[in-house]
Formats: C-alpha cells, sequence, structure tokens
C-alpha cells in the first residue's frame, strides 16, 4: 500500500518544524549575539535576503522559537506578501499580531489597547476583525514608533522581556518610499528616546533585488540593517535532513537513492521537501530503495516544474524559436557549453541563442557557470522538469 494515508514528515510550502531544522549555523550565531543585546535594551535591525524557497521563512521561526524560550521575548511573525501600502501594512501587522497572541491576560491587554481599532472578535484570538477605516489605519503607520513602544509598555512588558517582531516577505513594499522612511526614523527614534528601555528587535525577509530597491528608495535605510544572505544548504545537512525526515516512520535509505535525492536537492529546501514527500509517497516498506527515488524524483520534478518553473517558461517561450531551444537544450545535460550548443542547434536557432540566453537569464531558467561560455540550468529539478517537458512527457499548454 502507498503511503496516502499516513502523514507526511515533510512540509512543502510551509515553514519546517523545530525537530526537523538543518544547518543555518553561521546565520543563526550571527543573530544571537545581536538578540542577547537586545535582551538588555538595544534595538536591532535584520534583513533576511534570499530567493523563494531558500528558508527564510523557516529560519525567522526558528530563530523566534529561540528568542522567546531563552531570552521570553514576545515573537511575532506577520506575512506580508501582497501588501504594497502603509495602510495595508497596518492593517495585516496589526490584525495578525491580535490573531497570534496565545497568552489570555496578554489578549486582554491587548484588546484594550486597540479598542478603537477593533471592529469584532469572535471569539479569543480568533476572527478579529480589525478597522479598515483609511484615517485610523494611516495614524498607526504614522506613529510607528510609538504604537509599538506604548503597546509594549502597556500590554507586553509586565510578562516579556522583549519584542520580536518578524515582518516576512515585504517584497511589495520594497519600492514605497513611505515605508522605507517609516522605518528609518522608527529606528532612530527608538534608538534616541527609548535606550535600554525599549527591547526591539526587528527581522524584514525579502527577494534579494527587493532589498536592493529599498535601499535605493531610502539610502540611510540600507545602514541600519545587518543584512543575512540565505544561501543554499550543504549536501551533508540536506542529507541529515532526509536522514531524520524518514527517520521519524522507521524508514531508511540506501546510499545510492540517498546520493541520488541529496544531488537532485542541490541544496535547496523547497527541492529537498518536494523530492521527500514524492519519494514518501511512493515507498511502501522501510526502505528506500533506488526505484522509489527515481520514481519520486520524476514526480517531484513534475511538482517543482509546475509550482515554480512552468510560468517562467511561458515567459520565455513567446517565441517559436525560443521553444525549440529550450526543448533541445536538457539534451547536453544539467550544463552545457557555447559550442556544444552550436552543434545542437539549427542555424536560424543558433542566431538567435543570445538573446534567449539574456531571457532564460533574466528568469533565473539558466545560469552563467564557471569558465567562459558555459552554463548551468539553475538547478537540477529544473533541468530534470525541462527534460520531460523536452520528451513530451510533459502535456505542456
Ligand atoms: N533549515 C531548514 N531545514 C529543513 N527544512 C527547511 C529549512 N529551511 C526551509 N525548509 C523547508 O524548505 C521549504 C522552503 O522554506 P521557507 O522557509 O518557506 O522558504 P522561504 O521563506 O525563503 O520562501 C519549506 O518547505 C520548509 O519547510
Ligand atoms: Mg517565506
Amino acid at each position: 500500500m502507498e503511503n496516502l494515508y499516513i502523514e507526511s514528515p515533510f512540509s512543502p510550502g510551509r515553514p519546517v518544524s523545530p525537530d526537523l531544522f538543518v544547518g543555518r549555523d553561521k546565520e543563526f550565531e550571527s543573530i544571537l549575539r545581536y538578540l542577547s543585546q537586545c535582551a538588555g535594551g538595544r534595538n536591532e535591525n535584520f534583513f533576511i535576503r534570499g530567493p523563494r524557497g531558500i528558508g527564510k521563512s523557516s529560519f525567522t521561526d526558528y530563530v523566534a522559537k529561540f528568542a522567546s524560550r531563552e531570552f521570553s521575548f514576545t515573537c511575532l511573525h506577520v506575512y506580508l506578501s501582497g501588501v504594497t501600502t502603509p495602510e495595508e501594512m497596518a492593517y495585516t501587522i496589526f490584525k495578525q499580531m491580535l490573531e497570534q497572541i496565545d497568552d489570555k491576560n496578554l489578549f486582554e491587554r491587548a484588546k484594550i489597547f486597540f479598542s478603537d481599532y477593533i471592529s469584532g472578535i469572535s471569539a479569543f484570538g480568533f476572527g478579529v476583525q480589525f478597522t479598515s477605516n483609511r484615517k485610523k489605519l494611516s495614524f498607526l503607520w504614522q506613529n510607528w514608533a510609538s504604537v509599538l513602544h506604548s503597546f509594549w509598555e502597556k500590554v507586553l512588558k509586565p510578562d516579556n522581556k522583549g519584542l520580536l517582531l518578524i515582518l516576512d516577505d515585504i517584497n511589495g513594499l520594497a519600492r514605497n518610499a513611505q515605508f522605507a522612511s517609516m522605518l528609518k526614523s522608527a529606528n532612530d527614534t527608538i534608538a534616541s528616546r527609548w535606550w535600554k528601555e525599549f527591547p526591539f528587535f526587528l527581522i524584514l525577509s525579502g527577494f534579494p533585488e527587493r532589498w536592493w530597491e529599498m535601499v535605493k528608495t531610502n539610502e540611510s535605510v540600507g545602514r541600519i540593517f545587518k543584512v543575512i544572505n540565505m544561501k543554499r544548504l550543504s549536501n551533508d545537512e540536506v542529507s541529515s535532513f532526509f536522514k531524520s525526515a524518514f527517520k521519524m516512520h522507521g524508514i531508511k535509505a540506501e546510499k545510492e537513492p540517498m546520493e541520488l535525492m541529496v544531488n537532485y536537492s542541490y541544496g535547496l529546501p523547497a527541492s529537498m521537501h518536494e523530492i521527500g514527500d514524492a519519494v514518501f509517497l511512493v515507498n511502501s516498506d522501510d526502505i528506500i530503495s533506488i526505484d522509489d527515488a527515481v520514481k519520486g524524483l520524476k514526480n517531484a520534478a513534475r511538482n517543482i516544474g509546475t509550482r515554480y518553473i512552468e510560468h517562467k517558461i511561458f515567459r520565455t517561450l513567446n517565441s517559436s524559436r525560443y521553444r525549440s531551444i529550450l526543448e533541445k537544450l536538457p539534451q547536453i545535460g544539467p550544463s552545457f557549453s557555447s559550442s556544444e550548443v552550436r552543434e545542437l542547434l539549427s542555424k536560424n536557432e543558433y542566431k538567435v541563442f543570445q538573446n534567449f540566453l539574456r531571457r532564460a537569464r533574466e528568469l533565473g531558467i539558466i545560469l552563467l557557470g564557471d569558465k567562459k561560455g558555459e552554463y548551468n540550468f539553475s538547478d537540477p529539478m529544473t533541468w530534470l522538469y525541462l527534460r520531460f517537458f523536452a520528451e513530451k512527457k510533459i502535456k505542456f499548454n
């Protein structure tokens, strides 16, 4: 019987649970020092920078669990994806903040604090209806530092040593000048007016290009943030992740299938979970064989492809010549050189190859290799998916 009804230890698309969290020692260390300083009253700002699926939300969740356990911080993790204006931001932050407070006393105090803004609550912590009155919302973000400080003084301080606020996925706000200047002036106000009095730790996360946009919008905002670049995990970390995840169900992977899963994960946490989940689903005993791994990989490539790659290909393939290039390229392998490409493509295709390449690089499907004239698909799962696409195993459009 396949594992259709057993809960998978893998969590594609969701931050990982702390017991399966691997790696990030260096990143964690670099934040830890500032967390403990913050507990002493020094406010701090971090920006976690990295592409989708690299592990930003999981890392900040992990930091939050630690800060709450070791430093008695209240930690609030707010998702701002899709938010583009400061009003929406204020609405989303305070609504999610209220919904996340899991202590009854604290919630009661928060309810009183926000009484002018709450338009209804169905039950403790659930269904908080926050005001959508624009005037009220603009008061909240225009007085961001003071609102946070008095929220700290009146609501949190009696039971907590600090406040960690995670604003996750600020991508939509990065180009908003009001957002950037709000961050900068709040930082200055807190540091000068409430030095040693308000232990406030702010973590923002977003795509690298959004960080640069934000800094371009307001240069001084760049100076107040310490930046952590989220990179790929090492193969050892990926391997130990697979081991512990499968072990939760008493499953072991043989050497060869393990190597296959690790290599195709390419240190990318999102791929690692998709692959693990797909392999877990096809496996039916307590050993992951090479057959399970191959079947699982193919399924995972399809999942990843439809979720992350397909829309990019649609945008690349606005010409039939580009499309046929993309169908041929994966035949060479996960990486290829200009001379191999010249042999493979027709004259007409080769003529537009440089333009194709520029487009594919912009979309992050193909990357420059280490040597001149060498190229790679962005990761092995992208390559695998495109190979299926090329072999027409995937019905495409
Ligand atoms: N350190 C980690 N250990 C194990 N799994 C992780 C780790 N970081 C991320 N993941 C997993 O990888 C996927 C992408 O992680 P996520 O934190 O959502 O990335 P991001 O926020 O950068 O888009 C999720 O399925 C998550 O469970
Ligand atoms: Mg995320």
